[in-house]
């Protein structure tokens, strides 16, 4: 396929997986299962085990040097990646515990480009060779441990998704804005103005838009400060 072909079948999110019916899953429904009804992206799934050579289908094995769990093979997902990548432009994704952080600044690049391919490991792990062989790029959804790649792909299409054009409507990309700004965002009250003995703070009655707007900055820096101190130094590092 061309690079034209390829950009015109819209973002496409290709998912390597033991596991194919996960997907859409959630990502069909609410805004990204709109979007994915409007043609905005498309959701492919691969399955690992069509590309296992054996008649029982192996996709993993033992580790070498012993201990708990199995790894997969790095030649089973070496096929399913080439297989992946012919068609298919965009970045290569390992999730992993291991990988760097996700931010929102790559989920902003991944949105710009055409689509990812999104590797979900089961067991132990993958073994080495194929991520360094295929240079995937290794991400984490943060410091905690899931079963399988699988949630946390669903998680890093989402945010992907919400970022193409058509996707948002114009309320929600000025939240995306307040993103921007390195702070993490104001509180928010609606109705009713009393709840439970709990009072709307008095600013956002006034009606007056300037000191709303100063209030919330206000709030969005405590609570940023109080909350994430990485954030907070790396948003005054930028102001200085
Ligand atoms: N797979 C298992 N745990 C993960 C995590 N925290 N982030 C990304 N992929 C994972």
């Amino acid at each position: 396929m061309t690079e034209d072909a390829i950009a015109a079948k819209g973002w496409t999110a290709r998912i390597l997986t033991l596991f194919p019916d996960m997907f859409p899953g959630p990502l069909g429904q609410s805004l990204a299962g709109k979007a994915l009804e409007k043609g905005i992206w498309r959701c492919e799934t691969m399955d690992i085990r069509d590309f296992a050579t054996d008649r029982h289908r192996t996709v993993d094995d033992t580790p070498f040097g012993g201990g708990a769990g199995m790894v997969m093979r790095p030649d089973v997902i070496d096929a399913a990646l080439a297989a992946a990548m012919r068609d298919h432009a965009g970045p290569a994704i390992y999730l992993t515990p291991r990988g760097r952080l996700l931010k929102q600044d790559l989920v902003r690049d991944l949105a710009t480009g055409p689509g990812v391919v999104v590797l979900c490991g089961r067991y132990e792990g993958l073994d080495e060779r194929v991520i360094e062989a295929r240079q995937l790029l290794e991400v984490s959804l943060g410091d905690f441990v899931l079963s399988g790649g699988e949630p946390a792909a669903l998680a890093l299409i989402d945010a992907c998704v919400r970022l193409l054009p058509g996707v948002m409507g114009a309320e929600e990309t000025l939240a995306e804005e307040s993103f921007n700004t390195g702070l993490l965002e104001y509180p928010h009250y609606t109705r009713p103005a009393e709840w439970n003995g709990r009072k709307v703070p008095e600013v956002l009655m006034s009606g007056h838009h300037e000191k709303i707007r100063q209030w919330r900055h206000a709030e969005a820096e405590e609570t940023t400060r109080l909350r994430r101190p990485d954030l907070w130094d790396a948003y005054q590092k930028r102001g200085a």
